[in-house]
């Protein structure tokens, strides 16, 4: 099977995590619990194919974080995550990435936009409108997703999967 790397970016507490814990093992975690970065590999078919899945989820960036190396040496794609409830989350992403089209040098680095926390919408801060705008700009697919939803997960990594494969 063909074997891709991943990394989940975004601030702190967005849910990449949870999202990532989603694909893995079909649950969802209530708790919160700081990560420092763990990898996982899981397999998943896309287009009738398997692939072998590496995924870094990453511990919480903001605007002033050193892009670690290890999020960029082989990484076929990213997920790029904010949460809904939070317009702080939602800008941060987008130094994210402007970092990282200048630090890989591709303005078409394979990525997903992801507004995270759907399930609690009644408390949104950011609209469905500005994260399909801002996808829109950057020519890249935007959901908006639960963490409690394993369906959410396997449709971010179906996209991102869509993305590196189209170049
Ligand atoms: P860092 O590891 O610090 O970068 O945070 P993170 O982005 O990994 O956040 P994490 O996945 O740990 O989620 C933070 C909190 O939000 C946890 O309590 C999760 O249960 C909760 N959470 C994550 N995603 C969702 C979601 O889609 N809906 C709801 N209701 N809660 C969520
Ligand atoms: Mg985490």
């Amino acid at each position: 099977s063909k074997c891709r790397k991943i990394a989940v970016l975004g601030s702190s507490l967005v849910g990449k995590s949870a999202l990532t814990y989603q694909l893995m093992e079909k649950m969802f975690i209530k708790e919160y619990n700081p990560t420092i970065e763990s990898t996982y590999r899981t397999t998943f078919t896309y287009n009738s194919q398997e692939y072998e899945l590496v995924v870094t989820d990453t511990a919480g960036q903001d605007e002033f974080s050193i892009f670690p190396a290890q999020y960029l040496i082989d990484v076929h794609g990213y997920v790029l995550v904010y949460d809904i409830l939070n317009k702080k989350s939602f800008e941060v992403i987008s130094t994210l990435h402007d970092r990282l089209i200048n630090i890989t040098g591709n303005a078409n680095v394979p990525l997903v936009l992801v507004g995270n926390k759907v399930d609690l919408d009644e408390f949104r801060e950011v609209s469905f409108e500005d994260g399909k705008t801002l996808a829109a700009k950057w020519n890249v697919t935007f959901l908006e997703t639960s963490a409690k939803n394993d369906d959410d997960a396997k449709k971010i990594f179906n996209a991102l999967l869509r993305e590196i494969e189209r170049i």
